[in-house]
């Protein structure tokens, strides 16, 4: 049985992974961090604050849990790091090494996200191969890249058992993703069920990558249960179920919403972001070495999307 820290807790993956975990390995074997408070959240298991780049606590919450696991989700996304890049430098990668540092003199299992992020414009942009040229021009890329090496370095050096993936833009309706790219396949469907139309910041015609959460958390889940001897690769691993385009999104939101209008206003900083990383990523690594498989289409995506937001916003 795992006994699993995860940092970020409150954020857009962490919100849903400590539901997830919590109903496999049970509630009180669930440390869910963050470095803020939720006032009248009802806690269904452990909860500590905690600000990752403070690597005394990290090491106090592990040992006083005894956990044997950590889930390191806690970091800036790619636009806020663009604005302040020197903080997003401290918190990704101060808060990715204390927690590795953790992980190797504790001796636990690892986990962290990579990202469709740390690809740059010199990257082969269809069907990016798992492995291939990375020279990321944000902070956020530069940071998710030298966690990826950083990751592979504890493994090889010390024999941490770390593993992650890339994950593309992520759909969820329980928590907001917070200063990310790809935000806007997020929002488009609240402003539809708001007020049946959406102005995107994201350019007609640019294709990301994009995955609905049940998907993500399975792959996590799954990943830190495979088979060791089967991973030929650890960390960063591709994975994506869609690629897809603004006008993607409208059209699918059209099948429920017939009368839904989407315009566009473009973000200069968020556009060259998404233009310097891949139309689409390909995830056969992942599907061979560990059984990954993504469940939801844009259309079930759309589907479950639209009906959980309106039952929300009710
Ligand atoms: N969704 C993230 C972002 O847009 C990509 O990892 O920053």
């Amino acid at each position: 049985m795992k006994k699993i820290l995860v940092t970020g807790a409150r954020g857009q993956i962490g919100s849903e992974l400590i539901t997830k975990l919590r109903s496999v390995y049970g509630n009180d074997n669930i440390i869910a961090t963050d470095i803020r408070a939720v006032e009248g959240e009802v806690e269904e298991g452990p909860f500590e604050i905690l600000d990752v780049t403070d690597e005394k606590r990290i090491f106090e919450i592990a040992k006083n849990y005894q956990v044997d696991t950590i889930m390191h989700l806690a970091a800036l996304l790619s636009a806020t790091a663009e604005k302040m890049p020197k903080t997003a430098w401290d918190i990704n990668m101060g808060g990715l090494v204390n927690t590795l540092e953790a992980a190797r003199e504790l001796n636990l299992q690892f986990f962290t996200p990579s990202s469709i992020g740390a690809f740059g414009p010199s990257t082969p942009k269809v069907q990016t191969p798992q492995d291939t040229l990375q020279r990321p021009t944000t902070m956020y890329g530069v940071n998710k890249v030298a966690g990826e090496l950083l990751c592979d370095y504890y493994y090889e050096r010390f024999g941490v058992d770390t593993r992650g993936v890339r994950f593309p833009g992520l759909i969820s309706y329980v928590a907001p993703p917070g200063g990310g790219t790809t935000d806007y396949a997020v929002e488009i469907y609240y402003e539809a069920i708001r007020q049946k139309s959406y102005t995107s910041y994201i350019a007609e015609g640019t294709y990301m990558d994009m995955m609905y959460m049940p998907d993500a958390l399975e792959a996590i889940v799954q990943l830190m249960e495979a088979d060791p001897s089967k991973l030929v690769h650890r960390n960063a691993f591709n994975i994506s179920a869609i690629s897809a385009e603004p006008m993607d999104f409208a059209k699918a939101i059209q099948s429920y919403i017939p009368d839904f209008d989407i315009s566009f206003d473009v973000d200069p900083v968020r556009q060259k972001i998404a233009d310097s990383w891949p139309n689409s990523i390909d995830s056969s690594a992942a599907e061979a070495e560990w059984g990954y498989k993504a469940k939801y289409d844009i259309d079930s995506i759309t589907k479950d999307m639209l009906e959980k937001i309106a039952g929300k916003l009710r």
